[in-house]
């Protein structure tokens, strides 16, 4: 509404997440396709509108993620403001197989995108695709008009457009446009340019190529000299009405755009930008958790928007005016973005209904009953030992619980000695994939080496400790402690090849723990990590079994 009261139309931004696509492919993000399902439903509550599940062709199990998430989540309305289900898109090189593949992978979404990309910028034509600018506009008309044949939204994106010449790219669009691409997507693929720059290349692109009116326009940045969320609004700014991000920023290098930060500066300064989207900003804290806790990408503590310090008022100055009065120092309120941390919830009197309504009050409605008893039992547990228990450490216990890979190998019992002088020393006892119990111990340089060591002689696999995190999830010493940890395979196939630039990455995997007891919060994630390994292993083979 304006001043007389009338209501006026905003301008609607388009979301388009990449987090299961170009953040999955940030060095050790690796998820399994339950992950990749799970986080695709949470995008949806979000209210994201496009999805980017993956690409489709780089190998059989990333067909598989993407086709189930069109399945299985292309035709969810849970929650969404826009009334419309996810738009389901699948990235493929301009070649046809690449686009069949893409095509097959999310035709069961009711809402389906194909989004086939060709580098433009002199560098990669010369040095990457070995091809000369006639080529690369004929392969643009081949692939886009194929897509087109298949599917009525297509996006073509010229890879490295920050570095092309802006006259070339006009002549690539303008055939894209005619060949029927409905939306073109403008990437800064190695984030190279500032947000004057993009702004004038976005403005530049729209004015002088014809029939630019007939699609939208679409950002796509990334963050090497930590530009990314400015470039993407200074886009906004110029005309662009889809901006491509990914949940807490991540992605290859320094990651992309991040979707909490773009979307909560448009929110709090509408006088800025003045657009809207479709996103319920209060699902953004629970979505960073679930994506950092499944990539096992720790969020920086000073993070925008969803860092541990984010709402954190330190300073006793900043302190006297936030009791005075909130506007002080805060320009968002902590709720708008789904942060409750502080509220004192339950006790250990509390019983299992009060749980549940917590859990659904916090967004938690659709967790099944084996889960909500799963949950409650640990929750029980924390009771016990700590008076207050709260939403933060909620969310720290569900994360721990549900969030999980399949159990192959099962926690049972620890116990640890240890101390200034004495040799570290731990007792483990693991449930195996046959059900039986099996019981260890080993000496370590200290607890938690000791414990690592006893469950890798169970099991006979152990993992290189590449990555090792504790942060307490409240304050005070009875805090939830959460473990996040990754591992290497110590004598597996240590790298998987991006199948963007062709390049080996290494592989590695992550695991998530949490416990009032840091060195139980520490064994729960490399079990965690430990389970997930050997699930990606299986899955493997099988899919090479399927193959040959
Ligand atoms: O950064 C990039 O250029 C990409 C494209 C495939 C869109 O991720
Ligand atoms: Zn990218």
């Amino acid at each position: 509404m304006d001043e007389d009261g009338v209501n006026i139309q905003k301008d609607r931004v388009i979301i388009f997440d990449t987090t299961l696509r170009d953040g999955e492919q940030s060095p050790g993000a690796t998820l399994n396709v339950e992950e990749k399902i799970e986080i695709a439903k949470q995008l949806s509550r979000l209210g994201v509108d496009v999805c980017e599940a993956g690409f489709p062709i780089a190998s059989l199990g990333d067909f598989e993620a993407v086709r189930r998430i069109a399945e299985e989540v292309g035709p969810l309305l849970e929650g969404r403001k826009s009334g419309q289900p996810m738009v389901i898109a699948g990235l493929s090189r301009a070649n046809r197989e690449d686009i069949q593949r893409a095509y097959d992978a999310v035709k069961a979404a009711p809402r389906h995108r194909i989004h086939t990309f060709l580098a433009t910028s002199d560098i990669h034509l010369k040095h990457k695709l070995k091809i000369d600018r006639e080529e690369c506009i004929e392969q643009v008309i081949t692939a886009v008009s194929f897509a087109r044949s298949l599917c009525d939204d297509v996006e073509f994106s010229p890879e490295d457009a920050g570095r092309s010449d802006p006259d070339f790219l006009v002549q690539v669009l303008t055939e894209a446009i005619k060949a029927g691409a409905t939306t073109l997507n403008i990437p800064d693929t190695v984030g190279y340019t500032t947000p004057a720059e993009y702004g004038k290349l976005i403005k530049y692109l729209i004015d002088n190529t014809p029939g630019s009116e007939t699609v939208i326009w679409s950002t796509h940045c990334h963050n090497d000299l930590g530009m990314a969320t400015a470039n993407s609004l200074a886009g906004v700014q110029n005309g662009a009405r889809q901006i491509e991000v990914t949940i807490n920023g991540i992605g290859e290098r320094a990651g992309n755009t991040s979707l909490e930060e773009v979307v909560m500066a448009m929110h709090t300064r509408p006088q800025v930008f003045d657009v809207e989207t479709n996103i319920d900003t209060t699902q953004l804290m629970r979505t960073s958790h679930m994506v950092s806790t499944y990539t096992g990408m720790v969020v920086q503590a000073n993070k925008a928007i969803v860092g541990a310090n984010a709402f954190a008022h330190e300073a006793g100055i900043h302190q006297d005016g936030m009791l005075k009065n909130q506007q002080t120092y805060e320009i968002m309120r902590p709720e708008t973005v789904g942060l409750h941390a502080s509220r004192l919830v339950l006790g250990k009197h509390s019983g299992r209904h009060a749980f549940r309504t917590r859990l659904e009050e916090m967004g938690y409605d659709n967790l099944e009953p084996d889960e909500v008893q799963a949950a409650f039992k640990r929750f029980k547990r924390v009771a016990d030992k700590k008076k207050v228990v709260t939403d933060a450490d909620i969310e720290a216990l569900i994360a721990d619980e549900i969030y999980q890979p399949p159990e192959i190998w099962k926690l049972n019992q620890i116990q640890v000695s240890c101390g200034d002088q004495s040799i570290p020393t731990a007792s483990v006892s693991l449930t195996g994939p046959d059900g039986v119990e099996y019981r260890d111990a080993a000496l370590g340089t200290g607890p938690v080496d000791a414990v690592y060591q006893a469950i890798s002689r169970i099991i006979g696999r152990s993992g290189r400790l590449i990555e090792f995190a504790i942060n307490a999830v409240t304050e005070g010493l009875d805090a939830v402690a959460e473990a996040t940890i990754r591992i290497e395979p110590e004598n597996g196939d240590a790298y998987r090849v991006n199948p963007q630039t062709n390049q080996a990455i290494a592989r590695s995997f992550s695991g998530h723990g949490a416990s009032t007891d840091i060195v139980v919060a520490s064994a729960r994630a490399y079990l965690s990590a430990l389970n997930k390994m050997m699930a990606a292993e299986g899955e493997e083979s099988s899919a090479v079994m399927q193959k040959g």
